[in-house]
């Protein structure tokens, strides 16, 4: 148990590790999150959903042991990117009625756990839809204008890191499970589109002043700890189809932020690879401080 617990704590820092590449002591004032229940911290308390992390075992190794509402033992990779560019240890939640604006500032979560690119799959778990999540973005740099003046705002907004963690549930609690999609899109067609979704997104955040963006990719699905339980074929190990549809996923997010950074002016979009370090640790895990596999089920 100890030694999982720590585990989940190396792996949400080993890819803030690779969110931060390129961006370390450039002065960031503030990191501001998009997506899914990798990067809420908090934000589905506040609405109406079944997607909740507030309770135990959540957060047993967060300060305090709270159950803050992150899908977590500990903090989430967005958390470690804070606290590693000087800013907050924990990135707040937008929602949390709590939290001033002033606090709001130099960091915030507008993930909502449960959503995806499609709004389709926001609406299974009542979740927050991305479109949600950029009008919350729009009403917070209003608040930030009011409450720190024009000048300030405007160099939060231009010089915040943005990062979008988002797309696995479009696959796993979507796609995968329910005819509404596979019904209407082949797997290439779905892709294409959650890609288009991805770049109404980004254009969005561009739209409204955001420039340095991080776009993470899809981890191995196939691995992921549910995945594994119910793999049909070889219960217990990953499913390696399913980690085919990551990695052509990722491939179209590739191109996707090398054409976004051609069509927005000054944006500096970057793609991160969560795929290659996840699997990196799975594989090897003594060389993250694992004396036996991780998440291995089968006995
Ligand atoms: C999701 O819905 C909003 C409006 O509610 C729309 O503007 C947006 O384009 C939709 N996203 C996708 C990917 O269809």
């Amino acid at each position: 148990m100890s030694t999982q617990r720590g585990m989940a704590a190396v792996v949400a820092a080993v890819v803030a590790h690779v969110l931060l590449c390129h961006v370390a002591g450039e002065g960031v004032p503030a990191v501001i999150v998009f997506g899914d229940s990798t990067a809420d911290t908090g934000n589905n308390n506040f609405i109406q959903t079944m997607a909740r992390g507030n309770y135990p075992p959540y957060g047993r190794d967060f300060a305090g042991g709270v159950a803050t509402g992150r899908f977590s033992n500990g903090r989430l990779a967005a958390d470690f990117v804070s606290e590693a560019l000087g800013l907050p240890p924990a990135v707040p939640a937008y929602l949390d009625p709590s939290r001033s604006i002033h606090q709001l500032a130099s960091g915030v979560s507008f993930a909502s756990a449960g959503t995806g690119l499609d709004n389709v799959t926001a609406q299974i778990l009542s979740a927050m839809t991305l479109t949600q999540q950029i009008d919350h973005f729009r009403q917070y740099k209003e608040k930030l204008r009011w409450a720190k003046g024009e000048a300030a705002a405007h160099h939060i907004i231009s010089q915040a890191l943005y990062i979008f963690s988002v797309g696995t549930s479009d696959f796993l609690q979507n796609y995968l499970v329910f005819p509404i999609r596979g019904s209407e899109f082949t797997l290439p067609r779905y892709e294409a589109y959650l890609a288009g979704a991805a770049a109404e997104a980004v254009r969005a955040v561009h739209g409204l002043g955001g420039r340095r963006v991080k776009l993470a990719g899809l981890p191995p699905l196939g691995c992921l700890p549910v995945e594994r339980t119910i793999n049909p074929d070889r219960p217990g190990d990953c499913n390696e189809m399913y980690n085919m549809m990551a990695l052509s996923f990722n491939a179209r997010l590739k191109r996707l932020v090398g054409r976004l950074n051609w069509e927005l002016p000054g944006a500096q979009l970057e793609y991160v690879d969560q795929y290659s370090i996840l699997s990196a640790i799975i594989a090897r895990p003594w060389e993250y401080g694992q004396s036996y596999p991780v998440m291995h089920l089968a006995s």
